[in-house]
């Protein structure tokens, strides 16, 4: 775990606390001396957890958060939390695509994004702000296999590129992850090849070595990048031969 300076005392908020990212981020983060804000549907888990670890709770704000009610969304901005300096977007749902088309949407991209959107005010009249998402490689390119996660993702990912575009001036900070798999309880079942497979921690260590060195865009390793333009770029017939 990297320890740096530039991050102590920071407020910073992860919604979807309890993913397994996110709880990679929550040790890592509150070992680099930040003030977390952990906004999850789950928090007697991280409440067990940071319990569990001794963590000095002055640092650490519990709220709860379901990104697809709009009432739990309202009451994060009615909690008592001051305006963070980063917010870290975990939230993501893969699941039975036949059923789930709204869940699956809301979750991955208009949830999320609601809650940025809603920041970027603040951030605007403070005069700073840091935004990461994490997408998925699944976003690079419409996947048969799971086309409603994948074009979440995609839609997700775009919002994410306008927001840096558009506040590339206001010095707001947007920074998309892109994974590719990670050994998580989504994943869990899976088969998937341990030598393409990130650990939570690494993805985490990734997340905050992209906030320090101020990138844009983090694909976690050289692997995935290379898939991600090998996806843009194949034609479509290929895409449908493959069964991607
Ligand atoms: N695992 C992979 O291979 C992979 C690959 C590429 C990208 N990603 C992305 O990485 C991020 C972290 O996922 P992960 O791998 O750590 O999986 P995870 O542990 O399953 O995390 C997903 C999180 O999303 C939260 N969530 C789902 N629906 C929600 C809702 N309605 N309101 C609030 N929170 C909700 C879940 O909350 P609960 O804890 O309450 O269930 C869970 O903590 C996600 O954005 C995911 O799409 C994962």
């Amino acid at each position: 775990m990297a320890l740096n300076n530039s991050l102590t005392k920071k407020n910073i908020l992860i919604l979807g606390a309890n993913s397994d990212v996110g709880i990679s981020l929550l040790n890592n983060l509150y070992a680099n001396g930040c003030n977390l804000f952990l906004a999850s549907r789950n928090l007697v888990n991280l409440k067990k957890i940071t319990k569990d670890k001794n963590f000095i709770m002055d640092r650490i704000k519990f709220i709860h958060l379901d990104v697809l009610s709009e009432i739990s969304i309202s009451s994060l901005f009615d909690s008592n939390i001051e305006t963070p300096d980063i917010i870290i977007s975990c939230v993501g749902y893969l699941n039975d695509e036949d059923s789930n088309l709204s869940k699956i949407l809301r979750t991955n991209f208009e949830g999320p994004a609601t809650i940025i959107n809603r920041y970027i005010d603040q951030f605007l009249s403070r005069g700073y702000g840091t935004i990461v998402g994490v997408s998925s490689i699944a976003g690079e390119r419409g996947r048969g296999k799971n086309y409603l996660y994948s074009s979440a993702k995609s839609g997700f990912t775009s919002y994410l590129s306008g927001l840096r575009s558009k506040y590339n001036h206001k010095n707001i900070k947007v920074i998309t992850v892109i994974p590719g798999y990670i050994d998580t309880k989504m994943t869990e079942g899976l088969k998937l090849n341990k030598f393409i497979t990130a650990s939570p921690e690494l993805v985490a260590n990734k997340i905050i070595n992209a906030i320090v060195k101020d990138k844009k865009i983090e694909y976690i390793s050289f692997f995935w990048f290379i898939v991600a333009v090998i996806l843009r770029n194949l034609p479509d017939f290929i895409i449908r031969k493959i069964k991607f």
